[in-house]
């Protein structure tokens, strides 16, 4: 049968049918808020370039925290920039660092709600590279240790998964082992396995300070170019031992998620990265698109590709939306 018997259009004639046939959900369990905790006390810094994102001293993300638990959301992820930076980024694992007294205050006062911390060296280190750096490269090997030892003071703290965003070779395995060892081994491990060298960073690089001083990071992340890569990628740290998979940035790369979630069926994650929230935030404050219409259609859109959850800084914002459905 064609047309005229089938008309495509009968079922979407009213809302109510509408929601009868749709696919595809976004809930407030799909969400994970990403904050960007600094030294201080009473600090709240707006991020220029991500307008209605600021960087917070850890009193301050605490209450955020709170309200983010009222609104139902289920996970926070957690970056810091700490007061000192060094070749080596020892501010990362300090047990009195940034991330750990926030993972701590955190848990004591919100103690439902997930905390997820980005394992890294870039926010910690004075070059701004994932590792460390030997001559002019990113010595892979050398870093696993220190990446191990950021895991574990974040699990100690209190971290309920911890999430490596650095993209060496090995990492996740490295850190599977010294948690083990350290006796938390209930604690999963989410990998940003599919992270490309992406130019939509850039907005976060300024909130988290943690643009490179000389070159790149394509020699880690990978190549905008490759989507097989990203299955060998994810393949890896499956074997690793990953809990969870990453893919970021989400919306350029939609196929990747498809792909991943078709081919391994297992947890995946999706970062709405800065640059994308950028992107959407000035055509609203332009006044080119509607502001709800917009943030969710780019939300569905990622789960629809089979995202399981959203590392997205729109979480608080579409909250309130998602709770009352129907207005
Ligand atoms: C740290 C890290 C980055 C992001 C998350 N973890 C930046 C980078 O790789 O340069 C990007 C997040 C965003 O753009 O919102 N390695």
């Amino acid at each position: 049968m064609a047309f005229p018997e089938v008309r495509m259009r009968r079922l979407r004639k009213t809302e109510a049918l509408r929601r009868l046939v749709r696919e595809t959900t976004l809930t407030i369990d799909d969400l994970v808020m990403p904050l960007f905790i600094v030294p201080g006390h009473g600090v709240v810094n707006p991020v220029k370039r991500m307008p209605g994102v600021s960087q917070l001293s850890v009193d301050q993300a605490v209450e955020e925290c709170r309200r983010i638990a009222d609104l139902g959301i289920p996970a926070v992820i957690l970056f810091g920039i700490p007061q000192y930076k060094d070749a080596t980024g020892s501010s990362a694992w300090r047990e009195d660092g940034v991330v750990q007294e926030a993972t701590r205050a955190i848990k004591s006062a919100v103690p439902a709600l997930a905390v997820i911390t980005d394992v890294c060296l870039c926010e910690y280190t004075n070059h701004g590279h994932c590792g460390v750096v030997v001559g002019d490269d990113v010595d892979n090997d050398a870093t696993l240790e220190l990446l191990a030892k950021e895991a574990v003071s974040h699990a100690r703290a209190g971290a309920d998964v911890v999430a490596p965003s650095d993209m060496m070779d090995g990492r996740v395995v490295a850190i599977r082992e010294a948690l083990d060892a350290e006796g938390f081994e209930h604690v999963p491990i989410l990998s940003y396995a599919a992270k490309f060298a992406s130019a939509f960073y850039g907005p976060f690089r300024e909130a988290a300070q943690s643009t490179p001083s000389f070159g790149d990071r394509r020699t880690y992340q990978m190549d905008p170019a490759n989507g097989n890569e990203a299955l060998r990628e994810v393949e890896l740290d499956l074997e690793e031992g990953a809990d969870i998979v990453m893919v970021k940035p989400a919306s350029f790369y939609l196929d990747i998620v498809w792909r991943v979630k078709e081919t391994f069926a297992c947890p995946v994650a999706a970062y709405q990265v800065s640059g994308e929230y950028a992107m959407i935030q000035s055509l609203i404050q332009a006044g080119a698109v509607d502001e709800k219409r917009a943030i969710m259609e780019s939300l569905v859109a990622i789960r629809r590709a089979g995202a399981d959850f959203v590392l997205t800084y729109f979480a608080t914002r579409v909250a309130p939306w998602l709770r009352d459905v129907a207005s």
